[in-house]
């Protein structure tokens, strides 16, 4: 079964084409990351237009680069949420409209069960159950997975996600937009001087919280010097706290749920530091780490056609309406 996936969430327009037996056929990527950085973060209404503008062209050469027509394919997969509602709608609306025209099922995948699923896309995929830690621009969310769609919510942050937490220091340190990458690379010239918090580990419970953190950082900005080693030192000691608080947590969740597999996905699973300290977290827990490769950690439309794919398989599929949903809790999938 061939599947075409369609990722319009956010910032990132991601089409690929996906074999149930075969495996990844090819996959394209289009970034606006130039377009809103002249606003220092995404601009809704600048990503549904591009969007637009992106999408069929991008459809067009990952037919062409399979060695496909539209007639090959027997299922689509769109992100139907949780994102940018104008953006989400360019995405279902093709896909809606091309899975009509084609006459084949569509179906409706939420981002975050794409992200989840990326891992499965790599040679060494992960066996069920796993725990999963999903780090995103929107989300910070740990979950046990029993098998597609059987996820249990283990913790999720309380106010800012791990992705929003980077940006929004990256932001104060006068790093430009996408902040996460960017205050990534300033942290290797750094070392970390003072010791920031490591919010809510003193505490049981699997809940994660970045807003203090943030805080904390901005307090230490305003107090210390400008120079660029002083910002390199923060964005190092800031990174060191939050992956510190990813390790410590993963390592709950899987001595909590019994489980050996810890399974990393999301934009800020790219990042250097937070998968070296997850590395030898696990190694002391006799436990594995799975992740997806980097360019498949932020969005893509790989993992939204291989989820798609699993779900058109079992026999889901969407009906004939538009679905979009800007919030959509992943504990509601089924
Ligand atoms: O998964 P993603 O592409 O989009 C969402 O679903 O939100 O994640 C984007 C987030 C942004 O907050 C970005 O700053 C962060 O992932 N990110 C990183 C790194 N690469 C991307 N954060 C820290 N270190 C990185 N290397
Ligand atoms: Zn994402």
């Amino acid at each position: 079964m061939y599947v075409l996936g369609i990722e319009s969430s956010c910032d990132e327009t991601g089409v690929a084409i996906y074999h149930s037996e075969q495996g990844l056929c090819s996959h394209l990527l289009y970034s606006q990351v130039d377009m809103h950085s002249e606003y220092g973060g995404v601009v809704p209404e600048l990503a549904s237009r591009d969007h637009i503008r992106k999408l069929v062209p991008l459809i067009k050469q990952c037919l062409q680069e399979s060695q496909l027509t539209g007639s090959d394919i027997n299922g689509i997969a769109y992100t139907a949420g949780p994102g940018l509602m104008g953006a989400l709608l360019v995405g279902a609306a093709t896909a809606r409209s091309l899975a009509w025209a084609w006459q084949i099922p569509a179906i409706a995948v939420h981002h975050m069960e794409g992200h989840l699923l990326a891992p499965m896309l790599e040679e060494n995929p992960p066996e069920f159950p796993f725990v999963a830690l999903l780090i995103s621009g929107g989300h910070t969310l740990l979950v046990q997975v029993e098998g597609i769609g059987r996820y249990q919510l283990l913790g999720e942050s309380l106010d800012d996600a791990a992705g929003e937490a980077f940006d929004k220091t990256a932001k104060m340190l006068g790093l430009g937009y996408p902040g996460g990458p960017k205050l990534s690379a300033l942290a290797e010239q750094g070392t970390p001087q003072i010791k920031f918090p490591r919010p809510m580990t003193d505490r049981p419970g699997l809940d994660f919280s970045f807003s203090g953190l943030k805080t904390f950082t901005m307090n230490t900005i305003n107090a210390s010097g400008k120079t660029e080693q002083d910002k390199a030192d923060i964005a190092a000691a800031f990174q060191q706290a939050v992956a510190e608080t990813l390790s410590i947590k993963c390592k709950r969740a899987l001595q909590q749920t019994g489980l050996k597999r810890l399974v990393i996905a999301g934009g800020v699973s790219a990042n250097k530091q937070i998968r070296a300290s997850l590395t030898k977290m696990v190694a002391k827990e006799n436990a594995e780490l799975y992740f997806p490769r980097l360019e498949f950690c932020t969005d893509n439309g790989a993992m939204i056609a291989y989820a798609g794919c699993q779900r058109l398989m079992a026999g889901q599929q969407q009906g004939l309406e538009i679905y979009a949903r800007p919030r959509w809790p992943i504990s509601e999938l089924d």
